[in-house]
């Protein structure tokens, strides 16, 4: 079963409402009659409803960069999942690494939050990925393996298969430095493999696995060939809505 190939642009905290809404016209114009590729953008909270209107009735879709795990209650400056999906929002990254490291994030915590999201009806894009130093120490197999069956307890099958996840070499994040195509296709299959052990063969087969850490325009279409890149999460490129276009359109060339 051919997977749906998957580009994602994570604007992080850039662009103030006017500015996002902008580029949202202008990523309209340039990617609204594609359907053979998801494409997903993930801006700023405060321009999620106001993209909702403008992405309407256009195959892009919508996400979040993040969220709170409880439904609701007394957590001051925090937005839940029934909150997102309430505006069409379609996806969740969570765990990302500024959010780790910047916010002490865990992966207790952020199995809360791929479980929360899940129950709204939301498809966690679930991030992983080891720091320089962890790579320098051989432990990268170790360190994706524990984050995977952390942020995955009590996750079932059938949830399991609505997941996306994000293999995020911390050191390529905003450093332009980058995996080779052969060593992420390598972990990509790792990856796979530990979804495989957790849960079966058809379910490791489902779920896409995305790349990210400075993919850029020039660098994408190879990594992107490869079998088990099921696609991209951008983060610096993707605020450059014919940078973004440009690299949807590696996507659907294979
Ligand atoms: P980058 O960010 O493309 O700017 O390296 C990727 C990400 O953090 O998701």
């Amino acid at each position: 079963m051919a997977r749906k190939r998957l580009i994602a642009g994570n604007w992080k905290m850039h662009k103030t409402d006017s500015e996002a809404g902008e580029s949202a016209v202008n990523l309209k114009a340039l990617l609204a009659n594609i359907k053979d590729i998801d494409i997903l953008i993930c801006p700023a909270f405060t321009s999620l409803y106001s993209l909702a209107s403008i992405f309407r009735k256009t195959s892009i879709m919508l996400g979040a960069q993040n969220m709170h795990f409880e439904k609701e209650g007394a957590f001051t400056g925090e937005i839940s999942a029934p909150m997102l999906r309430d505006i069409g929002v379609a996806y969740v990254i969570l765990g990302h690494s500024e959010r780790r490291h910047i916010f002490n994030e865990d992966d207790n915590m952020i199995n809360r939050k791929v479980t929360a999201a899940l129950a709204a009806g939301i498809a966690p894009i679930l991030c992983i990925g080891e720091t320089s130093e962890q790579r320098n120490r051989n432990e990268t197999l170790d360190v994706l393996e524990s984050q995977l069956t952390r942020c995955l307890k009590d996750v079932s099958k059938a949830n399991a298969k609505k997941l996306i996840i994000a293999y995020e070499p911390v050191w390529a994040i905003g450093t332009g430095k980058n995996a080779t195509p052969e060593q992420a296709e390598d972990i990509h299959r790792f990856i796979r493999t530990i979804i495989e052990n957790l849960y079966d063969r058809n379910t490791a087969e489902i779920i896409r696995i995305l790349y990210g850490g400075s993919v850029k325009q020039f660098n994408a279409k190879a990594l992107l060939d490869k079998p088990d890149i099921d696609g991209a999460l951008v983060g610096g490129a993707s605020l450059e809505p014919a940078v973004f276009a440009e690299i949807v359109g590696m996507a659907r060339i294979k």
